[in-house]
């Protein structure tokens, strides 16, 4: 993305050095593979970003952005065991690369890498780093089990599927961007508030992801496209299909969501068709604008210059626009 372009490369050479030389290689081997995967990078080119436009020099941010940035790599390791995920930024998932054991515990080191980082900063500014971090790691555990949960579930409530992906996706966000006003050492109000900006940001995000899963194109997306139907995990297009779609509609996805066919490639079109004709689809484009601009209304008071602001409603529309 173009508007974090400086910050993604300050952090590039970092992120190869953050991977340890020495073997076992099984152990770190993985690690480095998924980071050379790149990715967007958006969390911690966000830390650096909001650190920034708060007056710090961003250089001092690195560290928690390798953090948050470790620990996202991290979770998508163990989430694409989880998921059976065969496809990680179009390339083979690590589990499947290697196994499930490697993944599961080159995970683990990498987390452990992830909280190193904070060893860089000072007692004061470690201790407030590193807390934020443990409740916000905690959160993302608390929403990964939600969302696994809700694959057997047929009683998941829209407030219920919001309050999950807040969990696990939308709190990383905010607090990849909050440690950047950490350490830059702003007021309470501001820290809480540009948490709250990027939290918003990131249910919208998640939404998109959700969106993207189904729609997105198999060409480009970097995932497997459908896996979320295949999984039968209870996303807002689910919901919202059941909820508002006719009885036929509802019964029909109803069934698709109790079944594991074989072959799923039937199952994901017709529920494609279904999320499209209920509405579903639209519904949820809706939604990513309603917390987008609810993200954008946070922005207005905090105590940044209104061209920083300007930059940071910019990248909102330009992550919403996003194809992989
Ligand atoms: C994927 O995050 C996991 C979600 C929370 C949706 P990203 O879409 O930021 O993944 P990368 O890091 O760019 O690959
Ligand atoms: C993942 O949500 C959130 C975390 C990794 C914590 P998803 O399962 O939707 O992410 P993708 O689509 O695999 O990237
Ligand atoms: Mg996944
Ligand atoms: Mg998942
Ligand atoms: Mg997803």
């Amino acid at each position: 993305m173009e508007i974090l372009k400086k910050y993604n490369t300050a952090l590039h050479s970092h992120l190869k050095n953050a991977v340890p030389e020495k073997g076992p290689r099984q152990l770190y081997d993985p690690i480095a593979y998924i980071l050379a995967l790149g990715g967007k990078r958006i969390r911690p080119a966000l830390t650096l970003m909001v650190c920034d436009f708060f007056g710090t020099d961003f250089k001092k941010a690195i560290s928690a952005a390798l953090a948050v940035e470790l620990f996202h790599n991290f979770s998508l390791i163990h989430d694409d065991i989880m998921d059976n995920a065969p496809l990680r930024r179009g390339e083979q998932t690590v589990h499947e690369r290697w196994d499930v054991n490697t993944a599961i515990l080159s995970g683990d080191a990498m987390l452990i890498l992830a909280y190193r980082f904070f060893e860089n900063y000072e007692p004061k500014m470690f201790h407030e780093l590193a807390k934020l971090f443990s409740e916000t790691a905690l959160q993302v555990c608390e929403g990964q089990q939600h969302d696994m949960d809700f694959e057997t579930r047929d009683d998941v409530s829209l407030v219920e599927y919001i309050k999950m992906i807040d969990h696990k996706t939308a709190v990383l966000l905010g607090a990849a961007m909050k440690m950047g006003a950490i350490v830059a050492e702003v007021s309470e109000t501001d820290k809480d508030k540009i948490y709250e900006f990027g939290r918003n940001l990131g249910i919208a995000f998640q939404l998109q992801d959700d969106y993207l899963d189904v729609f997105g194109n198999p060409e480009t997306f970097g995932k497997q496209v459908g896996g979320d139907i295949i999984s039968n995990k209870k996303t807002f297009l689910y919901l919202m299909a059941v909820g508002e779609g006719s009885t036929t509609q509802s019964e029909e996805l109803e069934h698709l969501y109790s079944i594991n066919p074989k072959d799923p490639t039937d199952k994901i079109n017709t529920v494609k068709e279904l999320f499209l004709a209920s509405g579903a689809a639209e519904a949820t484009q809706a939604e990513i604008e309603k917390y987008s601009q609810l993200a954008y209304s946070l922005l207005d008071t905090i105590n940044i210059s209104a061209d920083k602001k300007e930059i940071l409603h910019e990248f909102g529309r330009d992550l919403m626009k996003r194809k992989v």
